[in-house]
């Protein structure tokens, strides 16, 4: 189904969402010279960078970047960059774009890295592909409801103070995930099902909020779309 630019598919299992975002990510990386790929943490995300590890595929091309990263050491179980390194990068080298969060501030990492990400930028991958994940509060990355982040216009990484959770996060911001060509949203669970259906009712939940130049893809599990 299509809406507003916005498709979503909708599949048994948490499963079948991570075989679906795998074979569509194989295809990108096999049809473009050069990938620049988006990755959000998360146990669902998570569960498709193990079935690209698995996969016999050729990451010469493409270059990773951490969508949003906790504030805690990059080696820290919590790290979502340490979760990719377990998994993704067990497949062999992958060009990895990553905040520095042993530096003093988050907002020296947040800095740091959107120069880095506007150098990526400006070398014109020929593609941009992103993954991400929707928490059950309609957040996205580290985009969530009520934070500072959510009014950011900036194209670039931000530290954002996460009430919630009393800490900083580092975030792509808005304009920076708007860069990608596609972006492909994994959700699944019953728990994800009322944000779902918020945004589908055009509430405007983070999550929501997030456009790509192509399109943007729900990969929905039947829980998490149990509302629609
Ligand atoms: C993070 C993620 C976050 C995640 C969602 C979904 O740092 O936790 O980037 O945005 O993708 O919370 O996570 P689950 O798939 O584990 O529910």
């Amino acid at each position: 189904m299509q809406y507003g630019g916005v498709e979503r598919q909708i599949f048994a299992t948490a499963e079948e969402i991570a075989a679906e975002a795998a074979r569509i990510i194989s295809d990108e990386i096999a049809s473009h010279d050069q990938l620049l790929l988006g990755l959000a943490g998360g146990s669902t995300p998570h569960a498709t960078y193990t079935k690209l590890a698995d996969a016999s595929i050729d990451w010469g091309g493409v270059t990773t970047w951490m969508t949003d990263e906790r504030w805690v050491p990059p080696a820290d179980a919590d790290a979502n960059q340490a979760m990719i390194r377990s998994t993704l990068h067990t497949s062999g080298r992958i060009r990895f774009l990553a905040p520095n969060t042993r530096l003093e501030l988050p907002e020296a990492a947040a800095s740091r890295m959107t120069r880095a990400m506007r150098c990526l930028m400006n070398r014109r991958p020929s593609r941009a592909v992103t993954i991400l994940g929707m928490g059950d509060d309609g957040h996205t990355a580290s985009l969530f409801p009520g934070t500072s982040a959510l009014t950011d216009t900036s194209v670039g990484y931000l530290a954002n103070w996460v009430p919630r959770f009393d800490t900083w996060r580092l975030t792509a911001s808005f304009g920076l995930l708007a860069a990608a060509d596609v972006t492909l949203f994994l959700v699944a669970g019953e728990g994800k099902a009322e944000a779902v259906a918020r945004i589908a009712a055009g509430e405007e939940l983070p999550a929501g909020l997030v456009t790509a130049g192509e399109r943007v893809v729900w990969l929905l599990d039947e829980g998490a779309a149990s509302l629609l």
